[in-house]
């Protein structure tokens, strides 16, 4: 995996002043009654079958100012009650129904759009509102006029119609053609004439009225999922256990039934050529096949890709044409698979560019990097790959914000959002182009630290300001994810969370010896001495947080699971996003060859003689030895991830 970088441009002394001022401009834009609102409302019924129907309610602002804070309200004329809505929060008492902002879409921008859908149960007539009104005001109807909107389907036939009315047989003739008589297979099939085009459409059953029609945009797609297993890294970890046998290899067959993404880290790995076993439309089928219904991908392969690492360098240089390969031959290619028709009822949820972004707030002294900030880098491609894969309705991208222990610090985490917010607002859907942030992918850090808090006093001393945190705001990815949500919010970008939890569990004891204690703490430590209370509380077992390679110690961390309660509830889901086995990089020079076919560079953080830099606060490395390169199968360390596994697998 890429360069996980801490630096620590902090200054102690007005850390609690950035602090205020940030926790002010992150609040939310309170709701303001607007006196002067204009707008435009178009209701629509999207789809519509027995007892249920999918809505839409477009609203523009029409007026010269943004709107910050709205509320859409409407009465139904015919008793239709909503079970579900997207885009908006709603409430509904008895026929008014009412649809609030989210987080994200608070800022209503003149000329701007918001468009809540919902699913709604109807019963004898499913009528339209006479009127639809924002913030109090009427809505005109885009044609003009005040009121009434014209439905779009409601005279769609009910539950008249069932398949049992199908035709027996043909009842046109079906005349062979002389030319292809002598082909008698081709004689016998008068398939369209069977097929009676509108008669069934009326059967969608009422389950249909919990459940969205595929290829509704969700706000949170992990929801109601079913994850795709991909095949191939399932069979090496079953190829592991058959080598270890015992019980160990039990709970290994275990391992391999979680869902964990599949990396497209060149562009051989979108066609499955040169060694890919798979192509991603090969992925997708197998998706298809599993009957799953959601899928994670990395887009990983950024011109000057791992900037300020070797580890993980691409296949791709700025200089030498990257940044318009990457565009044609890549973005353009895997826009080209995703868009098919037959993938549109799979929810392709992507994790865009691992620590690409970050670099550029805090690894401009790498001349890679430099060049990664200038054209055709990392923001114009990011740019691109928003606008080319975002229309896709089906597809979901959350974008790498590295690591609390990267960004964690003020000038770090300040400078990140807003180069962050102004690459998402740049692109052509602006914040809407995105559905959230993932941080953690490939690190070993914790989602939540639970016996101390940062701002907890030892000794007069805050922990926050022990050597393991080196100031840093964030103690754990829960507290850093939470600010980062609300800082997007405030910028008006989407901002559902995930973190990757496939190797952060630190269960277990044994592994790392540099760190004071071995064994996963059960509760806060009694010492008054702050570095020991930290060492001895902490659940993240590294010598140093900025350490990222091969980690000794680690466990596989928290399973796949959608709307996890921890850390206050901020995330969408915990993912598996760097599949547990595959190693983040050699600790020797392997040469090009066999064993390194896409000469990956060798990255001194994953040497586990190495005694750091001030990257890592000149901390032993704590990587694993005899690490072949990242995303290679490493035994070693996936014996060890399940062995320290937390939770453990059961
Ligand atoms: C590697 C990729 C690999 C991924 C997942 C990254 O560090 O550079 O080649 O696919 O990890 O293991």
């Amino acid at each position: 995996m890429a360069g996980k970088r801490t630096r620590h441009l902090w200054k102690a002394t007005w850390l609690g002043v950035i602090l205020l001022a940030f926790a002010v401009a992150g609040a939310l834009p309170s709701t303001v009654a607007q006196s002067s609102v204009s707008c435009e409302a178009t209701y629509s019924i999207v789809n519509q079958w027995p007892g249920g129907f999918q809505g839409s309610v477009l609203v523009t602002n029409t007026g010269s100012a943004t709107i910050n804070g709205w509320t859409i309200t409407w009465t139904f004329p015919n008793g239709q009650t909503i079970t579900q809505m997207w885009n908006a929060a709603h409430t509904q008492n008895g026929a008014n129904v009412s649809a609030a902002n989210m987080s994200w879409n608070a800022a209503l921008a003149a000329g701007g759009s918001v468009n809540p859908g919902f699913l709604a149960n109807w019963n004898g007539t499913n009528g339209v509102p006479a009127s639809i009104a924002l913030n109090g005001t009427t809505c005109t109807t885009p044609g003009g006029g005040t009121s009434t909107f014209t439905p779009t389907r409601t005279n769609t036939p009910t539950i008249t119609r069932t398949p049992t009315a199908t035709p027996t047989g043909p009842t046109s003739t079906f005349t062979p053609t002389p030319t292809r008589t002598s082909t008698p297979t081709r004689t016998n099939t008068p398939t369209r004439t069977t097929t009676p085009t509108a008669t069934s459409t009326g059967t969608r059953t009422p389950t249909a009225t919990n459940t969205p029609p595929p290829g509704t945009h969700l706000e949170n797609p992990f929801v109601g999922a079913t994850w795709y297993i991909n095949p191939d890294w399932a069979a090496s970890v079953n190829a592991e256990a058959d080598r270890q046998g015992g019980t160990l290899g039990v709970t290994m067959r275990k391992v391999a039934q979680y869902s964990t993404f599949v990396w497209l880290d060149t562009i051989d790995a979108v066609h499955g050529t040169n060694g890919y076993s798979r192509s991603l439309a090969g992925h997708l089928d197998a998706a298809l096949a599993q009957g799953a219904n959601l899928i994670g991908i990395v887009i990983y392969d950024l011109p000057n890709r791992d900037c300020s690492a070797l580890a993980s360098n691409g296949e791709l240089l700025i200089a030498n044409g990257g940044s318009a390969r990457y565009k044609t031959e890549y973005i353009d290619v895997i826009y080209n698979v995703i868009s098919q028709p037959k993938y549109a009822g799979l929810r392709i949820v992507a994790v865009i560019e691992p620590d690409s972004l970050p670099n550029l707030v805090t690894n401009l002294s790498f001349a890679k990097c430099q060049e990664a900030n200038g054209p055709g880098g990392y923001v114009e491609n990011t740019q691109y790959a928003l606008n080319k894969l975002h229309p896709v309705s089906n597809f979901y991208a959350y974008i790498d914000i590295g690591h609390a222990g990267w960004l964690g610090w003020p000038d770090n985490f300040n400078n990140s959002v807003n180069l962050i917010a102004n690459t998402i607002l740049g692109t052509n859907a602006g914040g809407n182009s995105i559905d959230g942030f993932i941080s953690n992918t490939a690190n070993t850090s914790v989602v939540t630290e639970p016996y101390m808090t940062a701002n907890q006093s030892i000794s007069g001393q805050p922990v926050r300001s022990a050597d393991f945190f080196q100031w840093n705001q964030y103690i754990d990815e829960g507290t850093f994810d939470a600010a980062w949500k609300s800082a997007m919010a405030a910028k008006g970008v989407k901002n559902g969370m995930l973190v990757d939890t496939s190797r952060n569990g630190w269960g277990g004891c044994g592994g790392s010896s540099y760190v004071s204690q071995q064994c996963r703490p059960t509760g806060p430590s009694t010492s008054t001495v702050l570095n020991t209370f930290v060492d001895a509380s902490r659940i993240d077992r590294r010598p140093g947080k900025g350490n990222w390679c091969n980690q000794n110690g680690a466990g596989i961390g928290a399973r796949p699971q959608a709307n996890p309660p921890d850390a206050g509830g901020v995330y969408q889901a915990f993912v598996w996003v760097k599949p547990p086995g595959e190693s983040d990089g050699s600790s020797s020079l392997i040469p090009v060859g066999p064993d390194n076919p896409g000469g990956k560079g060798f990255d001194r953080m994953c040497d586990p003689t190495y005694m750091g830099n001030a990257l890592n606060n000149n901390k032993n490395t704590n990587a694993l030895p005899d690490a072949p390169v990242s995303g290679r199968w490493f035994s070693t360390q996936f014996v060890q991830l399940v062995q320290n596994a937390f939770p453990p697998i059961q």
